[in-house]
């Protein structure tokens, strides 16, 4: 059933092309009740602009970029590319390479800086992710209490509700306290 809804991870059949779920906007809009952020911010994989349109709309200044293009942003931008960005990151990544996109994040901002991923909340577990969480632990983790939804291709009226739980994580670059766990 979950992968008739398009929210299974157990197999790649059902997976949309690299990876290509849209964020609720409204979960962008929960994040930014709860938070601020600097005012040039990093989208490096921007979709339709999902959330990139929320936070200009919030007066956020947001260099938008995908591998591929989807309509919104600069397209063949593969974020692993990216060098350095010396501002906070806010993005849902492809989950595949989640861990990877919050490793590179962490690794390109400058100290004090934040990265805002939205991910499941299983992205707690898992032996492979111990060593991520041990050196670089989030600062918050916001979850919500009424589900966020992603959806395959953006399309959310084929997908009104989600099987799946989606946090906000947010992490500070040199950060080694607790994380503390909100609800939003
Ligand atoms: C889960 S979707 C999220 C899209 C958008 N951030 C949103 O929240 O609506 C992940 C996006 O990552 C893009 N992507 C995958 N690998 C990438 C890479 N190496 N560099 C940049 N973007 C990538 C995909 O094309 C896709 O648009």
């Amino acid at each position: 059933m979950f992968v008739i809804m398009g929210a299974s991870n157990h197999s790649d059949f059902t997976r949309v092309q690299h990876d290509y779920y849209a964020t609720d906007p409204q979960a962008v809009e929960e994040l930014l009740k709860v938070e601020s952020f600097d005012k040039n911010i990093l989208e490096p994989c921007c979709g339709e602009g999902h959330i990139s349109k929320v936070l200009e709309e919030n007066k956020y200044n947001v260099t938008s970029r995908d591998l591929y293009y989807r309509g919104y942003g600069v397209g063949g931008m593969d974020f692993f590319t990216t060098t350095s960005w010396h501002e906070d990151i806010i993005t849902n990544p492809p989950y595949k390479y989640a861990k990877e996109f919050v490793e590179h994040s962490i690794k390109i901002i400058d100290d004090g800086k934040r990265l805002a991923m939205l991910l499941k909340i299983q992205f707690l577990e898992s032996v492979k992710r111990r060593e991520l969480f041990e050196e670089n632990p989030p600062k918050y983790v916001y979850v919500f209490s009424k589900r966020a939804n992603c959806v395959r291709n953006g399309v959310f009226t084929n997908y009104p509700s989600s099987a799946v739980c989606y946090c906000w994580y947010i992490w500070e670059k040199g950060f080694k306290g607790e994380p503390v766990i909100r609800w939003i």
